[in-house]
């Protein structure tokens, strides 16, 4: 077999039995490029990734055995959903107005708990003294309580966020996010507590 009868070999070993590179005709600013056979694992992953996306197209899109991204998010967030509303009705199971005033609202503990979650995060738009100094949010010590005078009624709005209907504060509009989103219905209690444990006039009668 003479060197020149490249028949015998493929293009690449060809060239490397020989000791040279082939280049392709092609040049730019003087770089001209490899023109080498791939080495085949290189190929083999290729040709194998053409042919996974076929088999995962069909199983996905045309008898959709594999459920889809979409479908497994909605299901995995609808499970959340469900563990949060059987955590928020067994919270309410217990929770009376009673309850948060003379349970929650005396228990240093829970007290401390809601402090720390409100120096996070309400302090924020309400204030360091509670007073929502620059009208960002409502004052929660002027013993006024737009939603309901009971201490449910805080729990449910600090769990709900401003209700749908209202249109939230005159004259900015402002309403308040559902922190149910964030907490748990212990941390909401523990939160409801805290402010009622700094307005005990106002709901001495619980
Ligand atoms: C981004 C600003 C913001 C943050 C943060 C915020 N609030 Fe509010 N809050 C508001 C606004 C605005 C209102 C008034 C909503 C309305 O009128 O509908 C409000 C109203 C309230 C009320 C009713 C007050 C009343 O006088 O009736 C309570 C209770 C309350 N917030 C508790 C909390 C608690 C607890 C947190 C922390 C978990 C918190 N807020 C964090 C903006 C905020």
């Amino acid at each position: 077999m003479s060197d020149t009868d490249n028949t015998q070999y493929r293009r690449g070993d060809f060239a490397r039995a020989k000791g040279e590179v082939i280049l392709r005709e092609h040049e730019y600013d003087g770089i001209q490029e490899f023109d080498q056979k791939l080495p085949n694992w290189w190929l083999f992953t290729f040709y194998g990734a053409i042919v996974f996306f076929f088999g995962m197209w069909f199983l996905y899109y045309t008898i959709g055995v594999i459920p889809s991204d979409h479908e497994r998010i909605t299901t995995a967030v609808a499970s959340v959903n469900e563990k949060k509303s059987a955590a928020l009705a067994d919270t309410m199971s217990n929770l009376t107005d009673a309850a948060l005033v003379n349970e929650w609202a005396t228990d240093e503990s829970r007290v401390k708990a809601g402090e720390a979650i409100y120096l996070q995060v309400c302090i924020a738009c309400h204030g360091p003294n509670m007073d929502a100094p620059t009208k960002l949010a409502l004052s929660l010590v002027d013993h006024e309580w737009k939603y309901g005078n009971n201490p449910l009624d805080i729990f449910k709005l600090i769990n709900n966020g401003t209700p749908a209907e209202s249109k939230g504060m005159e004259p900015s509009g402002a309403r308040m996010m559902a922190f149910g989103q964030l907490y748990t219905p212990d941390q909401i209690a523990e939160l409801t507590a805290y402010i009622i444990s700094k307005n005990k006039e106002d709901f001495k009668d619980f």
